[in-house]
């Protein structure tokens, strides 16, 4: 496959479209291809929890992310959610994507497709805005769906909208309103959504498989274990052996280790407004916490997945490398560092 780099973007996301369009039809989640690499690898970057005109040191982690985007050749950028604050997008035309996201990113290596998720806050405002292909016309990079599948041949990454899970948003929306359009009501959602999650996965033959949502599976932090997540979606992606859940929603960078599966979780929700100094202990193994803003790397090739956190100056704070030692028994792990 051709690589896709620099001047790729418009291609890839073209791909994306077209890709979107034929499959809409079938009862599937929408499926981009992004092809890998010449040598197979992969790079990219995870930004959460972002969307403020540049405030609260986003604007720095945002030239970091540049810097580094650049020394690992990144192929795209991938976003937890909460992408606008505090409400999300009014409408298409609010000037907030231009003066969050398109004044913000401006390096020329994140001028790749960026695939993100919606968070709660993003439900708090027009949530079909960002859903709308028409940003694409605004910023050729904005690639946002509910739920998708993003298929980069050594990798596949599961999209999940995880804001509908959480009860509380639908019958304690205290002064906030949620944009329920197209999803309510809430339990035939998730049904067909858990079920259509369960597909893709089947069908994956992926070396690895990552599953991206916005709301946390486990955290130590101020919003802690998601019980809607664990109870509702952890079934399906242990049974299909999803590798890694990533998510943000917790302003802050974390990697926890399952007790009782091989799944890792990591938080990336450290794109502006960070600090909030909680520590709560959740009964897996935490690996890594910091409270602070930040962004994470990952780097993959068929063999090895190496994830690094760096903090607001672009220093290295933490790294940690997944080994598939058997080509053929997935579920074997050495975890190195
Ligand atoms: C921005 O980053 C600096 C350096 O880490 C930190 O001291 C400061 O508190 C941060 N500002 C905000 C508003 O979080």
């Amino acid at each position: 496959m051709a690589r896709r780099s620099g001047a790729g973007a418009s291609a890839a996301v073209a791909l994306a479209v077209l890709a979107v369009a034929a499959l809409r039809c079938a009862a599937e989640l929408p499926l981009v291809e992004h092809p890998a690499k010449n040598d197979g690898s992969l790079s990219l970057l995870v930004i959460g929890d972002w969307g403020r005109k540049g405030t609260f040191n986003q604007s720095m982690v945002a030239d970091q992310m540049g810097k580094v985007g650049e020394k690992l050749d990144i192929d795209f950028v991938v976003s937890t959610g909460d992408n606008f604050y505090e409400d999300g997008l009014t409408g298409v035309h609010d000037r907030q994507f231009e003066e969050s996201f398109t004044s913000i990113y401006t390096a020329k290596s994140l001028q790749k497709p960026w695939y993100l998720v919606l968070g709660n806050h993003d439900y708090r405002g027009d949530a079909l805005a960002q859903l709308d292909p028409v940003m694409r016309k605004l910023d050729e990079r904005f690639v946002c769906m509910r739920s998708f599948v993003v298929n980069a041949e050594i990798v596949e990454f599961f999209f999940i909208d995880t804001t509908p899970f959480q009860l509380k948003y639908w019958t304690h929306p205290k002064d906030s309103h949620y944009d329920w359009r197209g999803v309510a009501p809430r339990k035939n959602y998730i049904a067909n959504l858990l079920k259509d999650l369960d597909e893709a996965m089947k069908k994956s033959t992926a070396k690895w498989k990552i599953a991206v949502g916005h709301h946390t599976m486990r955290s130590v932090s101020d919003h802690g274990d998601t019980e809607e997540l664990l109870q509702l979606l952890l079934p399906v992606l242990k049974v299909n052996g999803i590798d890694f859940y990533i998510n943000g929603h917790d302003h802050c960078l974390e990697h926890i280790s399952s007790r009782n599966s091989p799944i890792q979780y990591f938080t990336s929700g450290g794109g502006s407004k960070a600090w909030r100094g909680v520590y709560q202990p959740n009964d897996d193994k935490l690996q890594f916490f910091y409270d602070g803003q930040g962004f994470m790397s990952l780097q993959l090739n068929k063999d090895q997945a190496d994830f690094i956190f760096y903090d607001v100056s672009g220093k290295v704070l933490y790294e940690w490398t997944s080994r598939k030692t058997n080509h053929f028994q997935p579920s074997i792990y050495v975890t190195a560092e």
